[in-house]
């Protein structure tokens, strides 16, 4: 049995702690909430502490909290050697303190409290300083995900940035197609089939292959008449930078 003790009471730990409930390789020995009452109905309320001091011996600590807060926790551990990874993707492993042995349990998806999730799908990137340790964040992981891949913190920066591309921008521009539904009295509903089978078609085209529409056809007339009918300025310029983008990959194709 590895035991492991998870710190934070957000998103990220919260789904931690109910991926790690459901296996039984893994048994989480405790769990640190500023705020015990927080994670009350998803652990027994003994298993919680609001007290570093109070940190039982485990063989794997993860820190799952804000990135600008994971420095200041891990200097707070009140021991040595032992295992301490951190969850994000933004944060470098030396971020975390030197007197213990540092590593990353990065996954790599959107979590929201009260969104159930199937965490046996979501990717699981490590980063440890020894193999010894990698194997113990290996053996963790994959308890709770068949997706589990080996990414040094580099690799991790650039997987990142390009999760912001595809994630939140993408979801941005939801949001503007959602306010120009509003806006002009139509159902966004009638968009979603549109928004799941782009991304399905990712699964087996490549994305530049996948692209279609105005830009990609050099539909000069029509991207002309968007142009106008669009009255934000804000969205204008996202239109224009995204169509001008579009076209510079068919000039390279
Ligand atoms: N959410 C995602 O989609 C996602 C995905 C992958 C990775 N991550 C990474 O996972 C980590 C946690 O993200 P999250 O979304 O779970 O964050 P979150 O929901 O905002 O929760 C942040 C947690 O950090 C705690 N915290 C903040 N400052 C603290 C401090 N000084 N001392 C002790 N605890 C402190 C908060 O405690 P209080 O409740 O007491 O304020 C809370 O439990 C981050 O590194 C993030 O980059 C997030």
């Amino acid at each position: 049995m590895i035991r492991i003790t998870l710190i934070g009471s957000g998103n990220v730990a919260q789904h931690l702690i109910k991926a790690f409930t459901n296996t039984e390789l893994v048994e989480i020995v405790q769990v640190y909430s500023r705020k015990k009452e927080t994670l009350a109905s998803l652990i027994e309320f003994d298993k919680i502490t609001n007290d570093f001091e109070e940190l039982k011996e485990a063989d794997l600590y993860i820190i799952a909290v804000s990135d600008k807060a994971i420095s200041d926790v891990s200097a707070q551990l009140p021991f040595q050697n032992r295992i301490v990874v951190h969850t994000s993707g933004a944060a470098s492993l030396d971020v975390l303190d030197a007197k213990n042995r540092k590593g990353v349990f990065y996954p790599l998806q959107t979590f929201s409290k009260n969104k159930e999730i199937d965490f046996s799908t979501v990717p699981l990137c490590l980063e440890a300083e020894n193999t010894f340790d990698f194997r113990i964040l290996e053996t963790v992981a994959k308890t709770i995900s068949t997706a589990v891949f080996p990414i040094n913190s580099d690799q991790r920066k650039a997987l990142h940035v390009a999760a912001v591309f595809v994630n939140n921008f993408s979801n941005h521009l939801y949001q503007i197609g959602h306010e120009i539904c509003e806006e002009h009295q139509v159902p966004f509903e009638i968009l979603k089939p549109l928004i799941q089978e782009t991304a399905e078609k990712i699964n087996t085209l490549n994305p530049i292959d996948a692209q279609t529409g105005p830009a990609k056809r050099n539909d000069s007339t029509t991207i002309a008449a968007h142009l106008e009918y669009l009255t934000n300025e804000n969205q204008k310029n996202i239109y224009k930078l995204i169509t001008q983008s579009i076209q510079d990959d068919r000039k390279t194709l």
